[in-house]
């Protein structure tokens, strides 16, 4: 049996989660066969345990075949003492599960074109994934930390370290989810000035010669393509970058989309022999403290998520196409939470979304 982990977490993530539990709980009822636990995470747990991630907790997130992560973030980390606070959960997750392939489908829900503050003829029809890679590159490269010089003054240092084995998995990941959409990759990185990036490009150019010559395959700076993004976003099938560009263009992208709030991501681990890969589904907008616990929150990232995780982990590529399907058509109708809503119209509430969801399947 497939077992689920869900994470509520910090900010808006104990609001949009109950939705998404609506949503995981219809499809059991429809012959999904899964199973659902469920564990504080963040400033809930802290409160409840005086810890940030209880020893069961941590074993249950290393044995769940997949979480549902709501957010992580808040201001109330703030008064937690350092010592309880040095790792950040999220990131040792990403690490110790090794879930280096981050999946962001980036796309304009039709209907929705009015919510992007760039113009709509620009914005409609996008239909982009990033792949972002998680693991490696400037979160967990080494050296790093805060030093002291012998004067006195300090030096802060991050590395910026890649392997081909590491660039090949990520870029293998990208071409072979090209063949199951429009067959073109765009690889993104900055080796017109950085080392990795130049071992980085060599990779996926023999990569691509070696075992995906079918795939059209392009280059584009990072500076450039964050222009691009916002000047022709239609041009993108997949991209392929590295971790911190990928964090700092999934943002951008996201602009496109209209609302972080729509936005779902897939971070997924390697297959392994039993077919099966780790895997954490999770929105994209983060915790939003300013918004949190006013019943605002748009569910849909969080939903949409649970939709990636009935394609990429339980294996039901119908089931997520009706998901995502009736997350448009509710939304074609015009129901709306605050972050989407059209000028003089009523909005409805998180759960108000979640039933609308619910109501359409
Ligand atoms: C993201 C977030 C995270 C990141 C933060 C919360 C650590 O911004 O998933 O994009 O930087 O990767
Ligand atoms: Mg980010």
């Amino acid at each position: 049996m497939f077992n689920l982990l869900v994470l509520p977490g910090d900010g808006i993530g104990p609001e949009i989660m109950p939705e998404v539990k609506k949503i995981a709980h219809w499809f059991q009822r429809h012959g999904v066969d899964f199973t659902l636990d469920e564990e504080l995470y963040g400033i809930a747990s802290w409160k409840a345990y005086k810890t940030l991630m209880r020893d069961e907790t941590w074993a249950k997130i290393l044995a769940a075949d997949a979480i549902l992560f709501g957010a992580t973030g808040s201001p109330e980390y703030a008064a937690i003492p350092r010592e309880y606070q040095r790792e950040d959960w999220l990131l040792r997750m990403r690490r110790e599960l090794d879930l280096f392939t981050n999946l962001r489908p980036i796309r304009t829900t039709p209907g929705m074109e009015d919510a992007s503050t760039l113009r709509p003829e620009i914005v409609g029809g996008t239909d982009m994934i990033l792949v972002r890679e998680l693991c490696g590159g400037l979160y967990f490269g080494s050296p790093r930390g805060i030093f002291e010089n012998a004067d006195g003054s300090r030096r802060g240092i991050n590395s910026l370290v890649y392997t081909t084995s590491e660039i090949e998995r990520i870029g293998r990941a990208a071409f072979a989810l090209a063949r199951s959409r429009k067959s073109r990759v765009c690889n993104v990185d900055k080796s017109n000035v950085l080392e990795v990036f130049m071992l980085w490009r060599d990779t996926i150019v023999a990569l691509h010669a070696r075992e995906y010559p079918d795939i059209e395959l392009t280059h584009m700076y990072v500076d450039n393509c964050a222009m691009q993004l916002v000047r022709a976003p239609r041009q993108f099938d997949v991209i392929v970058t590295e971790n911190l560009f990928g964090d700092i263009l999934s943002d951008c992208a996201a602009m496109v989309a209209g609302s972080l709030g729509m936005l779902p991501s897939a971070s997924l681990g390697a297959v392994d022999a039993k077919g099966r890969r780790k895997a954490l589904y999770e929105p994209i907008h983060g915790s939003a403290p300013d918004i949190a616990g006013k019943s605002l929150a748009n569910p849909c990232g969080a939903i949409l998520s649970f939709a990636l995780c009935l394609r990429y982990s339980l294996d039901r590529p119908d089931e997520a196409k009706h998901l995502e399907d009736a997350v448009d058509r509710v939304i074609a109708r015009g129901v709306r939470t605050l972050d989407i809503a059209q000028a003089g119209r009523a909005t409805v509430s998180t759960s108000q979304m979640g039933d609308a969801i619910l109501a359409e399947l």
